[in-house]
């Protein structure tokens, strides 16, 4: 008997060890094996039965249902795990893998397609993996969208004797969880894409800089690293091409602003975690000074799809500019909460009120925050908005890493403007004024308004806009985005503080 748990931290905080310990007790022969999580969250943990080729599922699972389980008369079954709604409506193309494979087993990754891209890859010249990259429109998922294959150009036309892959996994962004799940869930799939950046830029050496609040996807992604290397995925002769590609990980220590690619560059030198100012720009002078492809775990984790299926596979999914597929990453006062990814162009009515099931405590949805805390809080008139790059810029939002954070109508939009702003004085690394100052300004000016201050309201604006236009990087310069979106889309709850103050 097949029998398929998540190791996933999202799985594991929510029981998912006691239901192994149960399953080992209870079924001793039964082959127990740790997957990554199917992403929905809900659920979890979510154990699956193998019967006749097809997983059973059931969730979500304590100790005490483990007999169930086992004699098939659990109340929790749900059915073949494909089957399920949350999972017949997704085109998994960089997900495709989690939940299935065992995440440390080579030999199960390269069974469902893993390593077909590289070995693609390796019959490429630099400038054929490139164009490839081009072609696919794949843009960066870590949030601002520029598109990889020009990157991977700028990288691979820089002169340099050493260049580098560094992946961006400081997955800061409230409500996400993307790179985690798919370290934990396809480490092989991260490496295989850092190695076909590396063959395509002339890049020999790779560093992810992974969060330290992310020990499981720490641990899963050296151990990979080690199995990678000892299969000659990684190493001086990549799957026997001849052409070098190594990389190791390393931890950082748990700064917001790290998150950012110069400042995450300076952390991973070994100083302090400050934002440099660009340019240069570290495609050309990035990690030591040497030209560095600089991409989120998502981006690099799509390339071998890529070069699996083909550009052309990939380019034909989407809307507009924004090519392939979204990882949403669907979380707050949500009833179904988790990992969905699609083709853009979904919109967000149906993201939180069909997939998502509306908010978890049954009241109406006030708000919807797209794209981490430096989003803006949409209000339900946007819900019809499609989730695409330059969509949801033109509704004043961000589409950022794909986080959604859904509040209910008894939040309180003044205390989670107050909130955006607090949150930048606290992680402002404290380069440049606008921010550093700006954002202790910001609350106080917004403790004011609470406090029925009616000249504050001006003074918030006119703080936001410098802010915005004189930040060196998008902490301090996207900060008033969430605060200004509460003032413009919410303004009763300004001015219910006033006359709640009068
Ligand atoms: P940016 O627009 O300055 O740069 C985007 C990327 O393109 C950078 O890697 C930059 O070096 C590169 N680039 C620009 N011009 C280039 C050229 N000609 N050749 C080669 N490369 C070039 O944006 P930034 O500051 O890197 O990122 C801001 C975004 O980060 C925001 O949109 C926000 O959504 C997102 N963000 C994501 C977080 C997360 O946890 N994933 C956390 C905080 C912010
Ligand atoms: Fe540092 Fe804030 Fe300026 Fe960014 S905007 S460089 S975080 S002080």
């Amino acid at each position: 008997m097949k029998i398929y748990v998540p190791m996933d931290s999202a799985a594991k905080a929510l029981g998912a060890e006691d239901v192994v310990a149960a399953l080992r007790a209870a079924a001793p022969d039964a082959r127990i094996i740790r997957t990554g999580t199917r992403g929905m969250i809900w659920l979890e943990p979510l154990v699956e039965v193998e019967i006749d080729g097809v997983r059973h599922g059931y969730g979500p699972a304590d100790a005490g249902d483990v007999a169930g389980i086992l004699d098939g008369t659990s109340p929790k079954a749900l059915g073949p795990v494909e089957d399920l709604d949350w999972m017949k409506r997704q085109t998994r193309l960089t997900f495709a893998r989690v939940g299935v494979i065992d995440p440390l087993s080579l030999e199960d990754y390269e069974a469902h397609g893993g390593l077909a891209g590289l070995r693609r890859a390796i019959a490429m010249t630099g400038q054929q993996i490139v164009d490839e990259v081009k072609a696919s429109g794949l843009r960066g998922r870590g949030g601002a969208g520029f598109p990889t294959g020009i990157k991977w150009q700028t990288v691979h036309d820089a002169d340099g004797p050493q260049k580098y892959i560094v992946c961006n996994a400081d997955e800061g962004d409230s409500g996400t969880f993307a790179d985690r799940m798919v370290m934990e869930g396809d480490p092989f799939t991260l490496i295989e894409g850092m190695a076909i950046a590396g063959l395509g830029v002339g890049a020999t050496r790779g560093y992810v800089y992974l969060r330290s609040e992310y020990p499981d996807a720490i641990t899963v992604m050296r151990r990979a690293v080690e199995i990678a290397r000892q299969a000659s995925v990684l190493g001086a002769d990549v799957l026997g091409s001849g052409r070098a590609f190594d990389m190791e990980i390393r931890v950082g220590a748990g700064a917001y602003v790290c998150g950012e690619e110069t400042s995450l560059l300076n952390s991973l030198e070994g100083k302090r975690g400050v934002v440099r100012a660009k340019p240069p720009l570290p495609a050309l002078e990035g990690f030591l000074g040497r030209p560095t492809v600089v991409n989120n775990v998502i981006s690099l984790a799509t390339v071998p799809v890529i070069f699996e299926r083909g550009a052309q596979f990939y380019a034909d999914f989407g809307l507009g500019r924004s090519r392939g597929t979204v990882t949403l990453q669907i979380a707050g006062n949500v009833a179904r909460g988790g990992l969905f990814e699609t083709a853009f162009g979904i919109s967000l009515d149906e993201v939180v009120n069909d997939l998502g099931g509306g908010t978890a405590t049954g009241h109406p949805v006030k708000a919807v925050q797209v794209g981490g805390p430096l989003g803006s809080y949409l209000p339900v008139s946007k819900l019809g908005a499609q989730l695409g790059y330059e969509e949801l810029d033109s509704e004043g939002g961000l589409l950022g890493h794909a986080g959604l954070v859904v509040f209910d109508d008894r939040t309180d939009m003044l205390g989670m403007a107050r909130f955006a702003m607090e949150f930048c004085a606290v992680e402002s690394c404290g380069k440049c004024t606008p921010c550093r100052i700006g954002a202790v300004r910001g609350v106080e000016t917004i403790d004011r308004i609470a406090q029925g201050d009616p000249a504050a309201i001006p003074l918030l604006t006119d703080l936001c806009a410098t802010m915005k236009d004189g930040s060196l990087c998008a902490l301090g310069g996207f900060t008033p985005l969430p605060v200004m979106s509460a003032l413009t889309h919410f303004p009763d709850d300004f001015a219910r503080a006033k006359a709640a103050a009068e």
